[in-house]
């Protein structure tokens, strides 16, 4: 059984699963300036977990650390069961890193850039290239393999990046912000990529800015956020912690708004704009209240549209500077 998967000596408070990643109080400053301000995590092993946040979060400096490329200032790390300040090497062995910023080569070919790390991780000539072929094909890059990377295109640098982390074989995956200035369909052939290394029970971390990245991939997911984690959860947890879903009702005649916002008495209207907000969970039966108000006052909205709350309401609630949620999801959600 891979190391990975094996449960850690340790049991961390209350978790059943084994954990890929746990990590407690990571600090990290540059200068005076503290980029992780002592962060939580726990990754169960087989899931994926995405560490979400603005510029400058700090996002990067996590996963650094947690590969070992950067040392903490303070805290204490597990990946794959071993711990990072005193058997780095082993966290090497278990791990791969696809980083922000593309470690392809551009002067060698695809394949040249798969057959290189196949030599990195000491891997006979002949199963290099068997794992190369394999990996590339199943990147669609075989057509592309022998021309100089630098003709790919941001989507095949990215496909290559990641068939280049799993040469190694690796049981966990730290994936650095894996789609950004992807087209919407290299996206989704990434993503579509990520749920099928998650079948094979491999871990991802993966940091992104994007709230339906996040939401799609992810079992759990940490906002991180001046250095700390401002709430963690899974996709669902985390939109329960901001203000319920709202209808709201456009109109064109400023008489029929007037006579919707006396129907309704928990409105609060626009009067320039002539839309009334009404909350509302958007269930069925909520709406078919509001519907019943406004058809018993006669009045007729030239549009609804129903807001439930997404992940981009719990990113702006959690990392705007005005609205913060106070600081307790952390724990609450575990
Ligand atoms: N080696 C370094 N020296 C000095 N400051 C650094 C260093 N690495 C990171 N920082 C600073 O730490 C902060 C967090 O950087 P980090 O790269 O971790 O953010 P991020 O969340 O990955 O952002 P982005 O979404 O832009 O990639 C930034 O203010 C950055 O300038
Ligand atoms: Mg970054």
């Amino acid at each position: 059984m891979p190391s990975s998967v094996m449960p850690t000596p340790r049991k961390h408070d209350g978790h059943a699963s084994p954990a890929a990643v746990s990590a407690v109080g990571l600090r990290k400053s540059f200068g005076d300036k503290t980029v992780l301000d002592g962060i939580d995590l726990y990754i169960p092993a087989g899931s994926v977990f995405a560490l979400l946040g603005p510029n400058g979060a700090g996002k990067t400096t996590a996963v650094k650390i947690l590969s070992t490329l950067v040392t903490a200032d303070g805290g204490q790390a597990q990946v794959a069961g071993h711990d990072l300040a005193t058997e780095p090497q082993a966290v090497r062995a278990a791990i791969g890193v696809t980083g922000q910023f593309s470690a392809v080569d551009g002067l060698i070919t695809g394949e040249e850039n798969m057959l290189l790390m196949a030599d990195l991780h000491h891997l006979s000539r002949s199963e290099g290239r068997r794992v190369t072929a394999e990996l590339l094909a199943r990147f669609d890059l075989t057509d592309a393999a022998g021309k100089p990377a630098s003709t790919y295109s941001g989507g095949m640098k990215r496909r290559l990046d990641i068939a280049m982390t799993l040469v190694g074989r690796p049981r966990i995956i730290f994936l650095d912000e894996p789609t950004t200035g992807l087209d919407p369909r290299s996206r989704h052939t990434m993503w579509q990529i990520i749920r099928e290394l998650v079948t094979t029970g491999v871990t991802v971390l993966l940091t992104t800015q994007y709230l339906d990245e996040a939401d799609e991939l992810a079992d759990r997911i940490a906002v991180l956020d001046n250095g700390t984690i401002a709430a963690e959860g899974t996709a669902e947890e985390l939109k329960r912690l901001i203000p319920g879903g709202h209808v709201r009702l456009r109109f064109t005649d400023p008489a029929a708004y007037r006579d919707a916002a006396t129907a309704l008495p928990t409105a609060t209207g626009d009067d320039d704009a002539l839309t009334l907000h009404i909350p509302n969970d958007g269930s069925q039966h909520a709406l078919r209240a509001l519907l019943d108000r406004l058809d018993t006052a006669a009045v007729h909205a030239d549009e609804l549209t129903v807001h439930t709350p997404d992940l981009d309401d719990v990113f702006f609630a959690l990392t705007g500077n005005d609205t913060r949620v106070p600081h307790q999801p952390t724990e609450a959600l575990r």
